[in-house]
């Protein structure tokens, strides 16, 4: 995969197919320590402890319709090129909690790509699910909620065209502000 954003879509997919209604993304350009980590927090069903085992390999899915589950092992494998490492904390009944950590300076990172309308499309796509998008970039932080937005919006839906033009625009510009976005 060329851009980190597309695993961030794939990773978040699990999370909604997980039946969570919250959804927190975060990417953290930790510059001080030459890490680019990326972490996707939710409140679904969570996963059981031998699933947790069998999570980064590619021929473990629980669905049905084709043997081979892709989205945690290609994750894990771009972390694994670049002196990285993949972490799954999760909880049946609570939440599930991937954190994927890069090298930040090393040549095979993927860069993070356009990840303001890869929000876009989440949040276009899911609008009785809730998320949190927040980048750091060295000392600095920039953060969107959804419920936030619902609450000034009212009655008009946050999938409405207009309103998910902003979205993409207030992100990207909340990541250039704070000089991040590789
Ligand atoms: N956030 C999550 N909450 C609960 N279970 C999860 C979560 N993420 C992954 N899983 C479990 O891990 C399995 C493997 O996930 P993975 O994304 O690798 O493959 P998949 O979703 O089954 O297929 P694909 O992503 O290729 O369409 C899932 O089928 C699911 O059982
Ligand atoms: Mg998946």
């Amino acid at each position: 995969m060329k851009e980190l954003s597309y695993h961030i879509l794939d990773i978040v997919q699990n999370s909604i197919s997980a039946g969570a209604n919250l959804i927190d993304i975060v990417v953290n350009e930790n510059i001080y320590e030459d890490k680019l980590v990326i972490i996707v927090n939710d409140n679904g069903k969570g996963m059981s402890e031998s699933t947790i085992e069998k999570v980064k390999d590619p021929f473990f899915t629980s669905r049905d319709t084709r043997k081979v589950g892709l989205g945690v092992p290609l994750l894990y494998a771009a972390t694994q090129r670049c002196q990285g490492d993949l972490y799954i904390d999760s909880n049946l009944g609570k939440g599930t909690k991937i954190v994927a950590v890069f090298k930040y300076s090393h040549i095979d990172r993927a860069p993070l790509g356009n990840i303001w309308d890869t929000m876009k499309v989440i949040i276009g796509c899911n609008e009785d699910v809730d998320f949190t998008y927040t980048h750091i970039y060295k000392d600095q932080s920039f953060n969107i909620d959804t419920r936030e937005i619902k609450k000034i919006l009212k009655e008009v839906p946050i999938t409405s065209p207009d309103v998910l033009e902003w979205i993409g625009d207030y992100i990207k510009d909340g990541i250039k502000s704070i000089n991040g976005g590789t």
